[in-house]
């Protein structure tokens, strides 16, 4: 196992009714918040006035902004930074998904740096300061209520890149597993493959002595793989909703990852097409994971092995293991096709053939490798594109 430094500052407020508790929270940090909210689920299910309700009881001012979009603009992001200046906003809440989150983390480090905030996305600025941001969550998926991780999309030439520090937790999080009944099949599917593309980012590593955490990694992703079926079955079945939002926030906050060496390049790969198509991140993991895991599995035949067995009861063959490991890939696959996500690129809607573009793209011109479990480079990627289509 190696060194590590675990701290998660986000409060986690979990629970029925827990959203009553957000105007509460916030008066501990500020008198006045800029409330951000993504394209009008939260008017339509009624959380909007319960929010604004909360705040104006404890006595707080509410600036508003609304309208971010799944894949979040880096403009919405600049509009948001000129609105809390112009306001004097000391305090943003997100009320809503990743996307939401991820929008106000990066006002949050806008606000007080002099540059164009795009630039701690390319890399030309590193987070010393932000202002709070606090979450009340309604989808379980992307883990930006408790991560240090802000994803943001440039219209500019249609860049979709992250920053990590652990400044970007949010100071607190209201999860409340009611709010998330209204999800549709789908969105409750693509926040599946995210969660479990995080814990499998970490799980497949070549750190050895890890099994504390490999239970950890498996027991998450058995809770995933079943409850969102029953989630799906009844939206409205409290018990499920409430297990895949807790072990959603626990994929991502950096605690499956302690202790090892983790991957990410399937999250790399992904973000190349959500950037230049537009799709729901969850849904292009569904389709690039098992491609990356066919692509690297004999790395480390054992891991698969083990995955195979512990997470999906694959019959152990011990005079063939890669039979064993390919039969873990393909349950993977098939969980996903199960739950109604695409699992190759034309699934996904995308037929044109810009793969080589996209590992350009992913890869800075061939010039960085991706991942860690096997180094990618852009040969690496055209090729788990070319599986992606199978
Ligand atoms: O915009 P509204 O109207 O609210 O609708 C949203 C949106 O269309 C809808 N929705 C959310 N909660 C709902 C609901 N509809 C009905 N009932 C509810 N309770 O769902 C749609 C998707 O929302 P979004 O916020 O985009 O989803 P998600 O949480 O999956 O976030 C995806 C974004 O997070 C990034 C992704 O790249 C993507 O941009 N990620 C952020 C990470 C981080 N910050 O640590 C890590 C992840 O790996 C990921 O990359
Ligand atoms: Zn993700």
């Amino acid at each position: 196992m190696n060194n590590f430094t675990f701290q998660c500052a986000t409060k986690i407020i979990f629970g029925r009714d827990t959203e009553h508790q957000v105007g509460a929270e916030v008066k501990r940090y500020a008198d006045k918040v800029l409330l951000h909210y993504g394209g009008g689920s939260i008017k339509k299910s009624g959380l909007y006035d319960r929010v604004v309700a909360s705040l104006k009881e404890s006595g707080v001012e509410i600036v508003e902004l609304g309208g971010v979009q799944p894949n979040p603009r880096v403009s919405l992001v600049r509009r948001g930074i000129e609105l809390c200046r112009e306001q004097n906003i000391p305090f943003i809440l997100a009320v809503g998904g990743g996307s939401v989150i991820d929008s106000a983390k990066a006002i949050s480090v806008g606000i007080l740096y002099d540059g164009d905030v795009w630039d701690f996305y390319s890399g030309k600025a590193e987070v010393e300061r932000c202002l709070p941001v606090g979450a009340v969550l309604t989808i379980p998926a992307a883990g930006s209520e408790a991560s240090i991780g802000s994803v943001i999309t440039n219209e500019d030439g249609w860049y979709k890149k992250s920053v990590d520090n652990d400044l970007l937790r949010p100071v607190f999080a209201i999860m409340n597993p009611e709010l998330t009944f209204t999800l549709p099949p789908y969105q409750t599917a693509c926040g599946a493959a995210d969660i479990m593309a995080h814990i499998m980012e970490r799980y497949f590593t070549n750190t050895p002595d890890v099994d504390f955490t490999d239970r950890l990694c498996e027991a998450t992703l058995k809770t995933i793989i079943e409850n969102v079926p029953i989630a799906i079955e009844n939206p409205e079945d409290y018990a499920a909703r409430a297990q895949i939002m807790w072990a959603s926030t626990v994929a991502h906050n950096g605690l499956l990852g302690t202790g090892r060496e983790e991957d990410w390049a399937s999250h790399q790969i992904e973000h190349e097409l959500s950037a230049l198509y537009d799709v729901a991140h969850g849904a292009g993991l569904a389709v690039v994971f098992p491609a990356w895991m066919k692509y690297v599995y004999r790395r480390n035949v054992p891991r698969f092995v083990q995955f195979a067995v512990r997470v999906w009861n694959v019959e152990q063959d011990f005079h063939n293991p890669e039979r064993t490991a390919l039969k873990g890939i393909e349950k993977t696959k098939e969980f996903f096709a199960s739950i109604g996500l695409p699992v190759t690129l034309e699934q996904l809607g995308i037929k044109d053939d810009r793969l080589e573009e996209m590992a350009d793209r992913c890869t800075k011109g061939n010039t960085v490798t991706k991942g860690f479990f096997v180094k990618l480079d852009k040969d690496d990627i055209v090729e788990i594109y070319k599986l992606a289509r199978e």
